[in-house]
């Protein structure tokens, strides 16, 4: 899914177009499915907003962790990674405010996954891909 994802992202780049890709299409599975008539087994698992960028829209390139936080050799080090937390929230802090969001990386992911009531619905993906007929183990 993953792989079929960025090679659409990758294509629509290509032609000019920029993409969004749009988790939140898991956050009602069985909404979604009923919407778009797929059959029992079936489920969207991601969606793509494809269009053409707005050439007045300064997004700017968002920092990313360095890549030794995120490139490990043989064994995944997590102290090599959580070395790099803090001065790379320093950096997404001050590109957030440039865009008008509040927060740094890591209080965005921990606020996200604080439990159900912030998971938009994802909390019970089991039970929808049950419920549509994919066998959870
Ligand atoms: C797997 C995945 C799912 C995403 N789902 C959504 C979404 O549901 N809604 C949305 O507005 N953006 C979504 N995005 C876009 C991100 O919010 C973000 O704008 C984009 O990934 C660029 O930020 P990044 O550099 O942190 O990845 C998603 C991105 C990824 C990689």
């Amino acid at each position: 899914m993953a792989l079929a994802a960025q090679n659409a992202v990758v294509a629509a780049e290509a032609l000019g177009l920029g993409s969004c890709y749009v988790g939140a299409i898991r956050n009602r599975p069985e909404e979604v499915a009923a919407e778009l008539g797929l059959p029992p087994h079936a489920i969207a698992a991601f969606g793509l907003a494809v269009g053409r960028p707005d050439p007045t829209e300064d997004a700017g390139v968002k920092p990313r962790l360095p890549q030794q936080a995120v490139l490990h050799h043989e064994q995944y080090d997590a102290g090599l990674a959580d070395a790099h937390l803090a001065t790379y929230d320093e950096r997404l802090a001050t590109y957030n405010a440039r865009h008008g969001l509040a927060g740094a990386w890591t209080d965005r992911v921990l606020t996200r996954l604080a439990g159900p009531e912030s998971m938009a619905g994802r909390h019970r993906l089991r039970e929808a891909l049950e419920r549509l007929g994919l066998p959870v183990r």
